[in-house]
Order: C-alpha cells, then structure tokens, then sequence
C-alpha cells in the first residue's frame, strides 16, 4: 500500500496509473465479445417476466454452494433474503484474503462477465436496489476492468448508472468476513458483528442482503446459461460437482485447476504437474490456514464440502499449499498462527489474547500440549467470528500429525 496524502479513491486510482505503481491489465474477455456471444441473453430473458422460484430451482439442482469457503446452498440464500421485506441489497464478496486462494483473481482477470451476469441475475432474483462489489485493494487490475466493464454495462443500458457500486478494501483480512465486509461498506471499522440476525435478515444498512462470492456468481451465471448438468452431472469418489483448487507451495505448476469436487490432493498434485523436482509430498493446507494441515498419509480424501470435517479440517475456498520433505510442519503452523494475530479484529478477547499466547507458545522449542489444547477449547468455544473459533485447526492438527516436530 502507498499512501497518498489527502487521498480520495480518484486520487489514488490516478497515482496508480500514473506509471510506477501501473498494474499491467491482462486481456480478458470484454463485453462486446461476451454479449456477441450471447452473454446477457439470460438475463435480459429473466427480466422480460420469469419467475425467480423457478430460477432457484435451476441452482438449487447443479448443487452449487458457496465458494468463498463455507459452502452454503447458494439458492437458499435467495430464499432467506426474499423472506425479508424489501428494500434489500446485494454485496459481492471479492475481499479474496485466504492465504494461498487466488481462484476469484483468475477467474475476473478471464472471464469478468460471468460474475457480473451472475450476480445481475442474483440480484434480479432478490429484487436488489444496489449492487455493491467489495473488491481487495490488492488486486488493482482487476478494479480497472470492472470499471471498464461496469461502464460498458451502463453504456448498453443493461444496468442504470450507479446501480453497480464497486468498492475497495483496505487490506484487512478480517473485512472478508461478511458481516465485517458490510460494515466496511457502510463506511465504518470492518469488524464482525454477532449472529443471528443473519445478513440476509439485516445486511447493508439494516436492510436484507444477498452476500456471494466472486465464484459462486460466475457458476451462477453458468448455470441458468448451460443447465444445472454441468455442475450436477460431474461425480468422482461419490461426490458431485467441480472445485477450482488455488495450487500452490511444492508442485511443478502452481495455478489454479478446475477438477471434480471429488479429488484428491494426490489428483490436485498430477493436475499441477506433480511434484517440484526433488521434493516429496509430506503436507498439505487444503484450505487455507483456517484449515490447518494435513499429512501425506491422507492422501486419499476427497477435497470436498464436509469430507473433511472427520480430520478435523474443512476445505474452505480450496486453497492447497503443498509442503514437502523440506519443510517444517512446525514452522508453517506458528507461520499461520502469526498471520492469525496480526490479522484479529481484536474485537473479542479469546482472540485477541489467544492469538498472540499461541505464538508465544509455538516459538518454544517443544509445545506446552496441554496448555495449547486448553487455549484451543476457550478460542474454539468462545471467539465471536469464523478466525477465532479456526485458530484451534493448524494447532491440533501439527499436534496430532507431527508430534516429532513440536
Ligand atoms: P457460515 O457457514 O457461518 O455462513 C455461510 C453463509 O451462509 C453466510 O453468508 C451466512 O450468512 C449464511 N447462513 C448460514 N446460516 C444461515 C441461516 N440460518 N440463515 C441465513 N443465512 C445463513 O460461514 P462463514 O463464517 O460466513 O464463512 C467461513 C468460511 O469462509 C470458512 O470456511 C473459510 O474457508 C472461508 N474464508 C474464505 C476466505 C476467502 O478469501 N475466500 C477468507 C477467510 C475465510
Ligand atoms: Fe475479531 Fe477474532 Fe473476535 Fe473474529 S474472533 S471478532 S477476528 S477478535
């Protein structure tokens, strides 16, 4: 970040394209070509007078579920912001912060129109007044397409000028979290607020909010285009539907790869090339660090929703970091637990305290077990948001994996 005194958004923008700091702009696919090939026809089909129950039903069949991490039934979404009398706003999750996730970058960086269907249609569904797309300030190319499409959007007439808010993080992690996020949106401190209500009960300004990810709104668009086949139709290891896994750490190609949701980190491994030359599989984060580490020896769960649950992780927004025989399982945890600490909102004390004891505790030469397990029940049971109470995963899972280590 470069600070830019008495900075307004204009401001900074400007200073960024002023040439040093220029991001350079990958070709993506831009709305000329997207429309001449029947890119909005859905939407603008949906508009003319369908029903929106009907448009759920579509989604609810490919099985699509949220892909910011948790996983939730995306249609069902719509039906809880609908329950909730109107006016009612749609906010776009794009704060993409998991260490190692890079999936919603590729994917605007490509084919931005996809989400922006996608989440046009959404918002049609939900009868939304605004739009307000929350985007990570570290991804400056990316918000110079979206205001270049977002324009060709108005231009077409296809969405009223200011319908579409586009909004910038300021590098906290923490403002990914959805509650957080919208007190970010409304100009406040991003800290999480405690549920229920839900967001889709009282959201942006008090009012019922329709919150997705960047990826769930491109299948979103996908799907009403193509047919809920796509996603419902692929099966591997008795689970169905695709994941786009962000691959990165020891394998020969890091990149993110579209495979069955039913891989497994063995599978993720040969898509990306295998791995890097002279390294051996000894670890691996599945889903960012929330998710903590798992062994070589698991090599043969699938990296879904819920299969991972019963090891004590979870798969969260498919960030897969590989480590191998060169590296400490130990020193990656405490690595994740450092990140944890600079990144609590401080709002609640079992966070705010236990992160900062736990990587005392870690930097010791052998872990206090006992005394980190009993941190791991207080943060575990007691923090407000989803970073406190995931804190215990990298912690047990390094103490049950690799004893020898710590
Ligand atoms: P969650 O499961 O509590 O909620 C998921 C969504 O469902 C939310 O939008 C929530 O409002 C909605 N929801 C759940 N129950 C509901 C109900 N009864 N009524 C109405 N709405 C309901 O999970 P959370 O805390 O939102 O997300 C945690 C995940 O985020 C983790 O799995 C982690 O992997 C992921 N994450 C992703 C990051 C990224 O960069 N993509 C960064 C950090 C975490
Ligand atoms: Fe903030 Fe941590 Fe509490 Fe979440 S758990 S509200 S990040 S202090």
């Amino acid at each position: 970040h470069h600070h830019v005194d008495g900075a307004t958004p204009e401001k900074v923008d400007e200073v960024i394209a002023s040439g040093d700091f220029a991001p350079r702009i990958p070709d993506c696919e831009g709305f000329e070509t997207y429309r001449g090939t029947g890119g909005y026809d859905t939407l603008l089909r949906l508009r003319e007078g369908c029903d929106w129950e009907q448009v759920q039903e579509t989604v609810l069949a490919s099985g699509l579920r949220g892909l910011g991490g948790a996983g939730f039934p995306s249609g069902r979404k719509w039906g809880f912001v609908r329950a909730n009398p109107g006016p009612r706003y749609l906010a776009v999750n794009g704060d993409e912060g998991e260490p190692g996730t890079f999936k919603d970058r590729h994917y605007l960086e490509r084919t931005p129109h996809l989400m922006l269907e996608g989440m046009l249609i959404a918002a049609w569904a939900v009868e939304a007044e605004t739009c307000f797309i929350y985007l990570r300030d570290e991804y400056p190319a990316v918000r110079a397409i979206l205001k270049r499409e977002i324009a060709a959007l108005e231009d077409a007439g296809i969405v009223d000028p200011g319908y579409i808010d586009l909004r910038r993080g300021a590098g906290a992690y923490i403002c990914g979290e959805e509650s957080a996020m919208i007190e970010s949106i409304e100009g406040k401190r991003g800290i999480p607020r405690h549920r229920p209500p839900y967001v889709a009960q009282e959201g942006i300004f008090g009012r019922p909010t329709l919150v997705h990810n960047i990826e769930t709104l491109h299948w979103v668009a996908r799907v009403c285009r193509e047919g809920p086949e796509i996603l419902s139709s692929v099966e591997r290891n008795g689970r169905k539907g695709l994941r786009s896994y962000s691959v990165s750490g020891r394998v020969a190609r890091p990149a993110v790869y579209l495979l069955p949701a039913g891989s497994t980190i063995r599978d993720v491994i040969d898509a990306a090339g295998g791995m890097a030359e002279g390294h051996v599989l000894k670890a691996y984060q599945p889903g960012g660090p929330s998710s903590g580490l798992l062994p070589a020896a698991l090599d043969d769960v699938p990296l879904d929703f819920d299969t991972l649950q019963p090891h004590g992780s979870f798969i969260g927004s498919a960030a897969v970091v590989v480590l191998s025989d060169q590296d400490s399982a130990k020193a990656a945890a405490l690595n994740m637990l450092k990140f944890f600490e600079t990144e609590s909102c401080g709002q609640c004390t079992p966070c705010r305290a236990g992160c900062e004891k736990a990587v005392k505790l870690m930097q010791a030469e052998s872990w206090d077990r006992e005394l980190l397990e009993d941190l791991c029940t207080v943060m575990g049971d007691a923090s407000i948001c989803g970073l406190g109470q995931a804190v215990p995963n990298p912690i047990r899972l390094v103490m049950k994996h690799f004893k020898d280590e710590v």
